[in-house]
């Protein structure tokens, strides 16, 4: 029998955070917006906790950790500040993500076939502190083997590409390789997850592949909210992920 999970939707608020620390006000504060997220629907809330702080505050984690509902995906560089945050905060789950300080968002996946044994451990070391770990990754059947090798239960793919691509050959083929790389993923053991670059008009050629679990999606929901609310556009983006999703039954 084929097993058959509901699609799930983790609002990134990262960007509520950015309004914020560009002026240094108190306002818009990230946990309110956590809240209406998930009473409007969101399954889990992403924050990424960035090496340069420069929206994601670590109070914002801490006050987070105290009073969402659902779960908190905690986004966040290999790095030893950042595990031993993550132990003390101790998320339901983190996404490994490479960071780079020049970088406007997150640009590329993780290599992780050429730091098994650096990745392994630290992922080992979350995974011991009872979190459950993810891998960032590009739609690339090496990265996918690594990750499976290195004994972490879930990848996301990063459709970053495929959002990005300048023509629709460019989008066919990036298309392509993330659906290939999902049902790789998924005969590998592993839970794939996607998330970079999905908005209100792509999200549905990417809900629509088969398997895919969690979809993180931040910077397109926060700017529809500009004009439509917070509440309406997790809604919105919501029931476009459970509609094109409808035949993965
Ligand atoms: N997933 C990961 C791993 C990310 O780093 C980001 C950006 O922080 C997102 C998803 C969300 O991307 P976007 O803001 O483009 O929806």
């Amino acid at each position: 029998m084929k097993m058959s999970y509901p699609k799930l939707l983790g609002v990134n608020i990262d960007h509520v955070a950015t309004l914020r620390q560009q002026r240094g006000t108190r306002y818009p504060e990230p946990l309110q917006a956590a809240l209406v997220a998930e009473q409007a629907g969101a399954d889990l809330i992403t924050v990424h906790l960035r090496e340069d702080r420069r929206h994601i505050q670590d109070r914002d984690v801490e006050l987070l950790a105290g009073v969402l509902q659902t779960r908190m995906n905690l986004e966040m560089a290999a790095t030893p500040e950042m595990l031993a945050i993550a132990r003390r905060i101790a998320p339901s789950d983190c996404c490994i993500v490479p960071e780079r300080r020049q970088e406007l968002t997150t640009e590329g996946g993780l290599d992780v076939a050429a730091n098994r044994g650096f990745l392994g451990d630290f992922c080992a070391e979350l995974q011991e502190a009872g979190v459950k770990v993810s891998l960032f990754i590009d739609a690339d059947e090496k990265q996918l083997e690594a990750s499976c090798n290195i004994g972490v239960p879930a990848v996301e793919i990063h459709t970053g590409h495929f959002a990005d691509a300048r023509n629709r050959a460019e989008r066919e083929k990036s298309l392509l390789r993330i659906q290939h790389a999902v049902t790789f993923g998924i005969n590998t053991g592993l839970q794939v997850n996607a998330g970079h670059g999905l908005d209100y008009h792509n999200v549905a050629s990417i809900a629509a592949i088969p398997g895919i679990r969690e979809f993180n999606i931040g910077h397109s929901i926060i700017s529809r909210a500009i004009f439509s609310g917070l509440a309406d556009a997790v809604r919105e983006m919501k029931s476009l992920i459970l509609a094109a999703s409808e035949s993965d039954h």
